[in-house]
């Protein structure tokens, strides 16, 4: 399959080139198309110099979209409205990913739409030193980016609980489980064969797309664990 990465060229757009780049076709998507080619080029060079075959291209988000058979979106959540517009007029039968984490740190108690009562404090009077999940006004981010996009496009919501760092340094075996959101059982069924193309992980499904926030805000919980910890790249595993 042709799998655009829009956004490809950030942390976990590289982990998704290098791992999914052994059985299909990858295409980076940037904002801005040279440093998309510089990018599949790097990448390219990380897998030759392994014996690996790759031939990963880069382009801009809306080419790479179009030409795509499956989009994994891989923004940050304030770049989701952006690159939606920018994709809906080449949009037709692409499976479309969400791997997007609303995520903050600071201000946790205090809801993005209520920015007036956003009170500067500093970190040591809020202790405020962890993320958290800050819930958009849809109830996720995939849900966000349903709205955002044409009714008939097949959203799947996955991959939010695996650390970039991991996903990118191929000499690890990844073993955690990917939870699946999707109102597409057909959508859902290809992602769960692209969980599957990466060694050891495990695709499960997690219910409709309502369910999305369940497994996105696992994410800054991860997070929290891991810098509180001193555990680094934890991700997730139903046992
Ligand atoms: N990092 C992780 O471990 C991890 C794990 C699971 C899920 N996620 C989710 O994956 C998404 C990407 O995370 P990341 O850590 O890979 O982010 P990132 O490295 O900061 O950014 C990804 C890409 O976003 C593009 N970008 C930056 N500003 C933009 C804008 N204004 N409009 C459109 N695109 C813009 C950049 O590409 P160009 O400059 O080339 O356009 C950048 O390379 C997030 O939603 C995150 O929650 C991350």
């Amino acid at each position: 399959m042709k799998i655009a990465i829009l956004g490809g060229t950030g942390s976990i757009g590289k982990g998704f080139a290098l791992r999914l780049n052994k059985k299909h076709e990858i295409i980076i998507g940037s904002r801005d198309a040279g440093k998309a080619k510089a990018t599949a080029s790097e990448y390219n060079d990380i897998l030759t110099n392994r014996g690996i075959k790759a031939e990963i291209k880069g382009t801009d988000n809306k080419t790479a979209a179009e030409n795509a058979d499956v989009i994994l979106i891989a923004v940050k959540y304030n770049h989701i409205g952006s690159v939606s517009e920018l994709i809906r007029p080449v949009l037709n039968n692409q499976i479309v990913v969400s791997v997007v984490v609303p995520i903050e740190k600071d201000y946790c108690y205090i809801h993005p739409d209520t920015t007036s009562l956003k009170i500067p404090v500093s970190r040591e009077d809020y202790n405020a030193n962890y993320f958290c999940y800050v819930t958009p006004p849809a109830g996720s981010a995939a849900q966000e980016l349903a709205a955002l996009l044409p009714a008939n496009i097949e959203l799947v919501s996955a991959f939010h609980n695996v650390p970039a760092k991991k996903l990118a340094d191929l000499d690890v075996e990844l073993d955690y489980d990917i939870g699946v959101s999707g109102n597409s059982m057909h959508g859902k069924k290809v992602v769960f064969d692209l969980v599957r193309d990466i060694s050891n992980l495990r695709p499960l499904d997690v219910g409709p797309l309502e369910t999305s926030a369940m497994i996105e805000s696992l994410t800054p919980l991860i997070i929290n664990i891991s810098a509180k910890n001193k555990l680094k790249n934890l991700g997730i595993k139903f046992l």
